[in-house]
């Protein structure tokens, strides 16, 4: 994770802590809005602002009809709120309990909505399997860890198999910071995840555009 990033983070959480949880998710949306146009005035850097991560969300669900979302690491829920009126049903996956306590707390009223408190490897495969109709899954996971030394890139493989070779065809990843995969310790670099995907599974098509993998249907295998 890029310094900026430790920043940031660092920051939102005290800002939790100084507020409370309930009121920055309230003005939270306002601070995204912000980022955008910050992000836009500085010439529309790599790292992107979570609004364009949100609005990538959304109109990938809206190209390719998806009306399940699938998310693994839900954080504070800041993908999981603007997606409620997007999807009709929801899974988010979150490691740490108290992340996923927080996020229970705060859906509790919506069905539509259920956050799964475990690893995303060993969860993301049995949402796949109860899965009846095509989804969108964003992975977000943090696979290349705080340091791109520390993350775990073989649990991203295996999610990705899982979602790629299901019976049910149809399903569409995308997975944040591509940026972050430089390749270090023996893993892949960004190009050279892409490739493997293509190579494993030829009915898929993936690109990296605005730091955001992009994993869909080749249109011949769509057509089929
Ligand atoms: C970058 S944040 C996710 C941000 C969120 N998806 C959003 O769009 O606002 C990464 C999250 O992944 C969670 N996480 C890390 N390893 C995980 C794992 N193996 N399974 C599930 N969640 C994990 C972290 O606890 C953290 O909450």
């Amino acid at each position: 994770m890029a310094t900026e990033d430790c920043y940031n983070l660092a920051m939102s959480k005290l800002l939790r802590r100084m507020v409370g949880e309930a009121q920055y998710s309230k003005f939270k949306p306002l601070g995204h809005r912000f980022d955008y146009l910050w992000w836009i005035a500085r010439g529309k850097p790599v790292r992107s602002p979570h609004l364009l991560k949100q609005m990538t969300v959304a109109e990938y669900g809206r190209r390719y009809g998806l009306r399940t979302l699938v998310e693994t690491g839900t954080y504070y829920g800041e993908m999981v709120a603007p997606m409620r009126k997007h999807f009709d049903r929801i899974y988010s996956i979150e490691l740490d309990p108290q992340l996923a306590e927080i996020s229970r707390q705060r859906f509790a009223g919506d069905p539509s909505i259920t956050v799964l408190e475990g690893d995303s490897q060993v969860l993301v495969p049995k949402v796949v399997a109860e899965l009846t109709a095509p989804a969108l899954f964003w992975l977000d996971a943090g696979y290349y860890g705080v340091h791109p030394a520390h993350g775990d890139l073989s649990r991203l493989l295996t999610e990705l198999r899982a979602i790629l070779s299901s019976p049910v065809a149809g399903h569409v990843a995308l997975m944040d910071d591509a940026r972050c995969f430089i390749g270090a310790e023996n893993k892949f670099t960004a190009a050279q995840l892409v490739a493997w995907i293509e190579k494993e599974f030829p009915d898929r098509k993936a690109e990296i555009v605005r730091d955001i993998f992009r994993v869909t249907r080749r249109e011949s295998a769509a057509g089929a």
